[in-house]
């Protein structure tokens, strides 16, 4: 009977990924970081990733959002539509996967100006029914749930319709965390959240991680504090082992 029972594929798959930078600047300098990572990650996975600090652990999740190009090798996303090979997919396609499938918790916040905490955080849910005929009650529970969320993180309600841009790191980086988890999606990528968060603000992100992975969310993490990482690693892998020998 089991031998029968077709495996769900990963969410996400690397296969024979390889990456070096080239530094124009400096006589086209060649700079291996990864020969060749080959890793599975399942659906209510969290896998974090250790390893020193230059050993790779941020460029590997930038290859997988496509921030940085992959050098050679495969990266395969499981989305609605089928699996995508992220270091083949074409923009339009990027965008697809960014807005469905993929939610990516980069280190800093990249502020939008002028747009006000609470709509920075709902944006992701309101833009789902753009042009839709039901798009200002969709704009305002995306808003209520915006408002949730900025409640749960502790952000003073004084803030909510101020943009940002002026806000100190911690919060900025909570809010960060809001527009990137508000909307729930299968794949998790997630650089240091807690970096500049205080203890009752670390554990409230390491409940929200754990919520993700309780629903289903395939993650990859990585995290400054040994004790975060702890608490919400199924499983640890470290870069270390994929490291060019060059
Ligand atoms: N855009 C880039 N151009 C050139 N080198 C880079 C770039 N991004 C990262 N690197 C280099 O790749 C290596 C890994 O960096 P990074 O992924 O940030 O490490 P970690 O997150 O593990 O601290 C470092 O040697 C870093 O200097
Ligand atoms: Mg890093």
């Amino acid at each position: 009977m089991t031998a029968t029972t077709p495996q769900t594929p990963p969410m996400l798959r690397l296969e024979g990924v390889c990456k070096h930078f080239t530094l124009h600047h400096q006589n086209a300098l060649d700079l291996p970081v990864f020969e060749d990572v080959a890793l599975d990650v399942h659906a209510g996975e969290c896998v974090v990733l250790d390893g020193a600090s230059g050993l790779g652990k941020s460029t590997l999740l930038k290859m997988v959002y496509a921030n940085y190009r992959t050098s050679a090798g495969r990266i395969t996303v499981q989305s609605a539509a089928g699996p995508v090979d992220v270091t083949q997919a074409s923009p339009r396609e990027m965008v697809r996967l960014r807005r469905d499938t993929i939610g990516y918790v980069s280190q800093f916040l990249r502020v939008i100006p002028r747009v006000s905490a609470l709509d920075v955080v709902a944006e992701p849910l309101a833009e789902d029914a753009e042009g839709a005929e039901n798009a200002p009650e969709h704009l305002e529970a995306a808003r209520e749930e915006a408002r949730r969320w900025l409640t749960r993180l502790r952000i003073p309600e004084r803030l909510w319709h101020l943009p940002p841009a002026t806000f100190s790191g911690g919060e900025q980086q909570r809010i960060n965390i809001a527009r990137n988890m508000i909307k729930p999606k299968p794949l998790l990528l997630l650089d240091e959240p807690t970096a500049s968060l205080d203890a009752a603000n670390t554990d409230t992100v390491i409940a929200l991680i754990r919520e993700a992975t309780a629903r289903g969310a395939a993650t990859v993490g990585i995290f400054h504090d040994a004790e975060v990482g702890a608490a919400v690693a199924t499983r640890r892998v470290n870069v270390g082992e994929f490291r060019s020998k060059a």
